[in-house]
């Protein structure tokens, strides 16, 4: 596992989907589209974070096991919500028996791992025969979607005055690793939200809390500073402020 990943996560665990509920709304629409849960099934959570998926799996009838790298997450997680069985795991090395859970789902983190399709073959082999693996991450943007601010085309110009090795995360082929791995009934459907934000500065607070926090970090003061004024600007022309974004929903059968 990556240090520098983790360490990043339980730096930002304290305030992660706090400012901007976007992570907890993904995680709802990817937990509307699961199957219902038949009497004691049971849901694996890798990943979890701060619960966006794990809550909404528990609201919906899941047993809920929560799992998470970053012992900050953990602990929050944990004290949040003591009905669920909350471990920290890494993704690759699951502590638990073959053909155990009903469903694994995975938010916003196959792209984060060092060796994503290790995990994915580890959750094959929890899963009950049968048992869907969802995962949802970031991707190309979906047909007829448009960002409400400029941070995309921000942090594509920014991007170069990285050091070397900055930012995080690897482009993940998710249809071509459930495949690999033996899953079936393969598909994938891409979940878009809406939020209302009070104003730039929230916007910008936004960015502090989840990883593109690493992104802001990395850059050098001035840099961060023009980041900052050229997002509030954008911001602050437009008649509302909205977090407009999506995530791509893959889904597999065990
Ligand atoms: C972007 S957050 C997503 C959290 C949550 N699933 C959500 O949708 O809000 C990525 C999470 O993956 C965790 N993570 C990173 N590397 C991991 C690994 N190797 N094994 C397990 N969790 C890991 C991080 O600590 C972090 O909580």
């Amino acid at each position: 596992m990556s240090k520098e990943v983790v360490a990043l996560f339980d730096r930002v665990a304290d305030r992660y989907d706090e400012v901007l509920p976007f992570f907890g709304e993904l995680g709802r629409l990817c937990v509307d589209r699961l199957p219902a849960p038949g009497p004691g099934g049971r849901l694996l959570d890798i990943g979890a974070g701060r619960g966006a998926i794990a809550v909404a799996a528990h609201a919906r009838g899941y047993a809920v096991t929560a799992t998470d790298a970053s012992p900050g997450m953990v602990e929050r997680l944990r004290a949040d919500h003591p009905e669920f069985d909350v471990r920290v795991m890494d993704a690759g090395r699951i502590d638990a028996d073959d053909d155990t859970f009903n469903v694994v789902t995975a938010g916003f983190v196959m792209h984060l791992l060092d060796d994503p399709q290790a995990a994915v073959r580890e959750i094959k082999r929890v899963l009950k025969p049968g048992g869907i693996f969802a995962i949802t991450g970031p991707g190309r943007m979906p047909d007829g979607f448009e960002f409400a601010d400029i941070s995309h085309a921000l942090f594509a110009e920014f991007s170069r005055y990285l050091p070397p090795g900055g930012s995080m995360g690897e482009p993940f082929d998710e249809l071509e690793a459930l495949a690999e791995a033996g899953f079936t009934d393969i598909d994938e459907t891409d979940l878009r939200i809406e939020l209302p934000v009070a104003d730039a500065e929230t916007f910008w607070q936004w960015f502090q809390t989840h990883g593109t926090r690493k992104f802001l970090d990395e850059l050098d003061a001035d840099r961060r500073a023009q980041f900052r004024a050229r997002l509030i600007d954008d911001l602050e022309s437009r008649d509302r402020i909205v977090l407009r974004g999506y995530a791509w929903l893959s889904r597999g059968r065990a």
